[in-house]
């Protein structure tokens, strides 16, 4: 397989860091969903969206699963206003986009529309249910969209992990140089543990290169935060994966806990990253039990390959077998589930909580030790934020 050709054919870059802006101008203020969409849009992640999308291309995208023009798109990728906002735009002015009073991009206002939202829940994450986040999150935006194409004109500040912050063009220099043919992506919200890590390296197997490109944007209250998940990601790959072979860099957008729809997301946006194939194991993107475990994988026959441009490769749930002794699936391990180990996140989460390490059959040992500091330091600046507010 050649080198991935962005989805749409070209790789979109809207970012004009000598734009001078107009504070005299109307403004819209983006929350951090918002802006990440913002900067995913500008530098090309979301090829090939140029802002943020009409009421065509949004209902396209709701009803069918593509673009206005036909190309394969999953989520709707919009920004929300209130209806103050929408009475004081006009369709044609240029405004400032803002966040905490910084200016980071512009965009034409060339529509305002009232969003289904009922349907927007139902198509794209299956229910109406408020408990879901992602449905949470709809329900709670304002109520119009308004779209236009943007321009970034200042990046976000990521102090910490500045390193592995690298837009669509870079990757791709960088996959080049590294003289990788073919390039598996894989997604995660959560630290990586052994299942993770065994499906990652079947697939560096018969692939040149893994790309882990971890999720940083917004995610759910109890998922770890992404500070604490980057290190762990750095100690595993430092003691158990060949240098040559594994790239990491963030993926900075939010999550949206859309089961199918978003791991079609995910692998789209991995291709412009210059991803060959995308790793979907089971529940990929899933909450809860909204999903069935292998809904995010039957989706992709929905689609063919050559209108994606990026192969999906499927894996089984994984675990740990105690007669194997070796991880293995359904497909590979002839044993009882009682020789499994096999721990949810809750659980886990509530070991971490409790200071319990988890067997290292789960999770490596390394990878536990940073976990189990991290959260209990989350946890304790949880409990002193209690007792202030008491
Ligand atoms: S996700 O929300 O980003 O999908 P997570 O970080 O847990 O969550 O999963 C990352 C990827 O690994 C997804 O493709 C998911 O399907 C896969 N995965 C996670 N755990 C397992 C497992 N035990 N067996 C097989 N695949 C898994």
């Amino acid at each position: 397989m050649s080198e991935s050709v962005p989805h749409g054919g070209k790789l979109i870059n809207r970012i004009n860091l000598n734009l001078t802006t107009d504070l005299s101008r109307k403004s819209v203020l983006l929350d951090n969903l918002e802006l990440s969409d913002l900067e995913l849009i500008a530098n090309g992640a979301y090829s090939p969206l140029e802002g943020f999308m009409g009421k065509a291309d949004y209902e396209s995208v709701v009803n069918n699963m593509r673009l206005s023009n036909g190309l394969p798109w999953s989520l709707p990728i919009t920004l929300a206003i209130d209806k103050n906002k929408a009475i004081e735009l006009k369709v044609g002015e240029t405004i400032n986009l803002i966040k905490d009073e910084v200016i980071y991009g512009v965009m034409n206002v060339e529509e305002i529309y009232i969003p289904d939202k009922i349907l927007e829940a139902e198509m794209v994450y299956k229910t109406t249910d408020l408990q879901h986040p992602g449905v949470k999150k709809l329900f709670g935006r304002d109520e119009l969209y308004v779209a236009g194409p943007i321009t970034m004109v200042r990046r976000i500040n990521n102090s910490e992990f500045e390193r592995f912050y690298l837009d669509p063009i870079q990757t791709r220099d960088k996959f080049r140089n590294l003289g990788w043919k073919t390039v598996v992506g894989f997604q995660t919200r959560n630290p990586v543990h052994r299942a993770h890590e065994y499906i990652q390296k079947t697939a560096l197997e018969t692939i040149d290169g893994l790309f882990l490109n971890p999720l940083v944007g917004e995610t759910k209250a109890d998922d770890i935060p992404s500070d604490i998940r980057m290190k762990s990601y750095q100690v595993l790959l430092e003691n158990y994966y060949p240098k040559d072979r594994v790239f990491l860099s963030v993926f900075p957008a939010a999550m949206r806990y859309a089961g199918p729809r978003e791991a079609i997301f995910h692998a789209i946006v991995r291709k412009n990253f210059g991803c060959t194939h995308f790793i979907v194991g089971r529940d990929h993107a899933g909450v809860g039990n909204y999903y069935g475990t292998y809904d995010a994988q039957k989706i992709f026959s929905e689609f063919n390959e050559s209108d994606l441009g990026i192969k999906p490769l499927f894996f089984e749930n994984s675990f740990y077998c105690k007669k194997c002794e070796n991880m293995a699936s359904e497909k590979t391990c002839p044993h009882d589930a009682r020789d499994h180990v096999v721990l949810s996140g809750t659980k886990v989460r509530a070991m971490l909580k409790n200071g319990v390490h988890p067997p290292k059959e789960f999770s490596r040992p390394e990878v536990i030790e940073i976990l189990i500091q991290g959260m209990q330091h989350v946890y304790t600046k949880e409990i002193k934020g209690v007792e202030h507010e008491k």
